[in-house]
């Protein structure tokens, strides 16, 4: 999603913006753009669709000497994603650069027009730069305009803003969008996470929401609703995490085979001999919980859900499973002795974010699950569990959702130990089964062959079907998330047992049904499931180790001693037949149209 760098200094303005809003396209956006002060001269570019556009505009640019600058990648929201609504926005004498979204900006917008302010864009964002200059002339005090329009403004913001009122400053704020400031002696950084100033700051500070303030002559002014404050800097790593596709044709492909050894790294340490161990929680820390309400978007609730039956079944802990957006608004009832438990792989979802802060509000104790430590969702819950996916840069998660699933299913037999309700056989038994994962994650010689010729028979037709039971359900609403995500076909998971309550109406031979049939868990059940949709001349792609005459196409797998051995193994061949079909459909597999990876919006 929306992507911010920003920079004080001496260097080249230029080099250090791209470079630092490459390290965010990942994320996704539709635009972006850049804006410098050098020589009390403002100087901008915007350019629609990829970096490289902007790179090409700016090629006979260079700013080097003293001053400030700020850059942008834009996921539309309010507006089309054309070069008037890229980042920066313009007034007469200012750039802003915006994340997230002001929902007021229709009535400051519509009290700017009546004192004549002339709008470019569709932007919610445009308000902000439009007030400032309004905000300014009063007391021709640049600061004080700047705090008075932040003040103005509702809803979630991370923002940047230059001014040739100040040209040697920037004003910053931050309210539930992530910015944070990097520090290398006098040169200061801003980002929207830490990617684009690895290997540039030394030091890092996270901004709180409510803070805001300006950067001048090498020094950062804080400010929050108490007025001026101190704050501490942290060491920022040096290593820069960055990924490569080592050979492979996408992001996605080397991280469906990264799963065997990431999954290796999340149980490190953690599955002991004797048993299963999280430093991050201690026994005091569960006393007097109860139940587990779990909170996530996407991909990170579907693994939600899968360990909804684990912590049932395993821990005998009752858990319930909500989509964050949902649970945000429904006013829901809250007790202490629920441990609140977030998954989510960036860290930075807003939705996920705020349901977070709710359940704290609330009282009660919180436990993230997350891929990118110091993210705010990291920061904001009381302990938090890294998967140790490493990073995923592609948006259709894959690695992220093996990792979640593994670090949940033994925090569900660490909770049972703890609480003393897991039987010490099932817990052995378990253990040896997570012990089998990375290798039913291996992808065997000739399958991902096998799915990429199977893949020109689902090009079309009216839909997909994916289905399953128990565990075997979430995992067939990830499936047909992957589809629709990354090949643009409609595509739903579904409860094998419901289809006969109404989908079953869609059964033609051109509705592709992919069955998740494991032979350990409910295996004739979901037989007679598949055999249903059959008789009424579904198209049938059974995934399965027991063969299954009625299926028209069929992927036998290796492994069937354990429900999440064979979990995980089919789940490789969801991941991979999305890919295939997405290939074949000539689609941008890393970068899906309309996607972000971090989504900071609600
Ligand atoms: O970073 P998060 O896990 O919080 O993200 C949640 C969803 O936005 C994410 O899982 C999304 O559904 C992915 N694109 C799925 O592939």
């Amino acid at each position: 999603m929306c992507g911010i760098v920003g920079y004080v200094g001496a260097k080249e303005k230029k080099e250090i913006l791209l470079e630092g809003l490459s390290e965010l396209e990942y994320r996704g956006y539709d635009s972006a753009g850049i804006a410098v002060i050098e020589n009390d001269k403002l100087t901008s570019f915007k350019a629609v669709g990829k970096l490289k556009n902007l790179q090409e505009k700016t090629k006979n640019y260079t700013s080097s000497g003293f001053g400030v600058s700020i850059g942008h990648t834009r996921w539309a929201t309010h507006g089309k994603p054309t070069e008037l609504n890229a980042h920066p926005h313009l007034g007469k004498y200012s750039f802003v650069v915006h994340n997230g979204i002001i929902e007021n900006y229709q009535e400051i917008k519509k009290g700017l027009q009546k004192n004549g302010v002339n709008f470019l864009s569709q932007t919610d964002t445009e308000t902000i730069v439009h007030l400032f200059e309004q905000n300014y002339p009063k007391e021709q005090k640049a600061f004080e305009a700047f705090e008075d329009t932040i003040k103005t403004l509702e809803g979630a913001y991370a923002v940047l803003l230059i001014s040739e009122v100040a040209p040697d400053t920037i004003f910053f704020a931050k309210s539930g969008s992530p910015l944070l400031i990097g520090f290398d002696n006098e040169e200061i950084y801003f980002a929207s996470s830490d990617t684009p100033i690895i290997g540039k700051a030394k030091e890092v500070y996270y901004l709180e929401d409510g803070e805001y303030g300006y950067v001048k002559e090498g020094k950062v002014i804080l400010f929050d609703k108490g007025g001026e404050k101190s704050f501490q800097t942290k060491a920022l790593t040096l290593d820069k995490i960055s990924a490569q596709k080592d050979g492979y044709r996408f992001f996605m492909e080397k991280e469906i085979y990264e799963q065997s050894r990431v999954m290796s790294e999340t149980m490190m340490g953690r599955l002991k001999d004797e048993c299963i161990d999280f430093e991050e929680i201690d026994e005091a820390f569960l006393e007097g919980i109860e139940n587990i309400k779990i909170c996530a978007c996407g991909t990170s609730y579907h693994s939600a859900l899968a360990s909804s039956y684990l912590f049932e079944r395993l821990a005998k802990i009752p858990c319930s499973v909500e989509i964050a957006s949902e649970f945000r608004y429904k006013e829901p009832l809250l007790s202490k002795n629920t441990l609140f438990i977030v998954i989510s792989q960036s860290g930075e979802t807003a939705d996920t974010l705020e349901a977070l802060k709710m359940a704290k509000k609330g009282g009660l104790k919180t436990l993230a699950i997350c891929n990118v430590d110091n993210s705010s969702i990291v920061r904001t819950s009381d302990r938090s569990i890294l998967t140790r996916a490493g990073i995923e840069k592609g948006v259709a998660s894959t690695k992220a959702f093996a990792t979640q699933t593994m670090v949940l299913w033994m925090l569900s037999l660490f909770i049972g130990r703890i609480k003393g309700t897991t039987d010490a056989k099932i817990a052995k038994s378990e253990k040896d089964a997570m012990l089998h994962i990375p290798k039913a994650l291996l992808i065997p010689d000739g399958l991902h062959e096998k799915i990429h010729r199977l893949s020109k028979r689902y090009l079309h037709g009216h839909g997909f079907f994916y289905i399953g039971r128990d565990i075997f359900y979430p995992l067939a609403l990830e499936g047909a998330l992957k589809l629709k995500e990354i090949s643009y076909l409609h595509a739903e998971g579904y409860p094998a047992g419901e289809m006969k309550h109404g989908p079953i109406a869609l059964a033609d031979s051109k509705l592709f049904t992919i069955a998740l049939m494991p032979r350990s868990l409910h295996y004739e059940k979901i037989k007679s499931n598949v055999e249903e949709l059959s008789a009424r001349d579904s198209t049938i792609l059974a995934i399965s180790p027991c063969a299954f005459d009625l299926a028209d196409d069929f992927i036998l797998t290796q492994h069937d001693s354990h429900p999440m051995i064979e979990f995980f193994e089919m789940m490789i061949i969801t991941q991979l037949l999305a890919l295939e079909i997405s290939v074949r459909l000539g689609n941008d597999v890393d970068m899906p149209r309309n996607l972000a990876k971090s989504v900071t919006v609600e």
